[in-house]
């Protein structure tokens, strides 16, 4: 039996949801690929302390997306996190979600655990950075627990993945992030979204998790941008009070529509 106090979070990311009801990324309707991996989550949810939205909320940065996704979230009856992509405008995110119950936190005592959240957006960019004010935040917050593991999440992959066209499109400071990291051993994970497939490495045992988007799926080390035929899912964390994770990754059977793996861009 894992200890009472053990944190579980969802992460659900990239689901790219569009004001319109029927939009489709690459033929995929990215609310309905949402609906069935959040079916396909239901059980785990019951259990959840909290969710984690890793950005790229939506496609097109309206208030009718945002609250949509707002609307769906309520449902689930937890605690939801989100830090925005490089497709959301941080101040549309803000302004639609707000009073609902997806919140923007910069840090989160999660029981024995400290979370900390930032924002990478770079505006007119596909690409991340973290401005001095989130590097400011995240040492700040590392500081105010040093005693409690801890999680750190951002949209963007801190480091590449062997993926060239992907890779185009990591943090472009990561030597001021991880500087910070580095002096701060109680971090165990780094949790990212935006690369749409599953990832697990290590950095000077510090776990770098990569999850699945909600929709589309990236073909993991291909050269130019490929869709995987791997289906839509989620990140399950466990995080221990001794600061062990347990992690994985579970995915809906199918697709809803037929998936056409030719797509050249999304
Ligand atoms: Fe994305």
């Amino acid at each position: 039996m894992p200890h009472p106090a053990t944190q579980r979070l969802l992460q659900i990311s990239d689901p790219h949801i569009f004001a319109d009801p029927e939009g489709d990324l690459l033929g995929q309707r990215t609310r309905l690929t949402l609906e069935w991996v959040l079916e396909l989550a239901a059980s785990q949810l019951g259990v959840a302390d909290r969710v984690l939205l890793t950005g790229d909320l939506s496609q097109d940065a309206t208030p009718a997306s945002y609250r949509y996704l707002a609307e769906r979230c309520a449902r689930l009856g937890l605690p939801c996190h989100a830090i925005p992509g490089n497709h959301d405008v941080p101040g549309e995110m803000a302004r639609s979600l707000v009073g609902g119950p997806i919140d923007m936190p910069r840090r989160v005592d999660c029981g024995p655990w400290n979370l900390v959240l930032l924002d990478s957006h770079l505006p007119g960019s596909e690409g991340g950075h973290l401005a001095a004010e989130q590097l400011a935040i995240l040492e700040v917050a590392l500081a105010a627990r040093p005693e409690a593991p801890a999680l750190v999440v951002l949209h963007h992959q801190p480091l590449p993945l062997g993926s060239p066209w992907l890779d185009e499109m990591t943090l472009d400071n990561p030597a001021d992030f991880f500087a910070i990291i580095d002096r701060h051993p109680q971090v165990r994970a780094i949790v990212f979204g935006h690369v749409h497939q599953e990832y697990a490495g290590e950095r000077r045992g510090v776990a770098l998790l990569g999850a699945p988007s909600t929709c589309i799926q990236f073909l993991p080390r291909s050269p130019d941008f490929a869709l995987d035929p791997a289906t839509p899912g989620f990140r399950w964390l466990e995080l221990h009070p001794d600061g062990r994770i347990n992690t994985g990754i579970e995915r809906i059977a199918a697709y809803p529509d037929p998936l056409d793996l030719s797509g050249s861009g999304y």
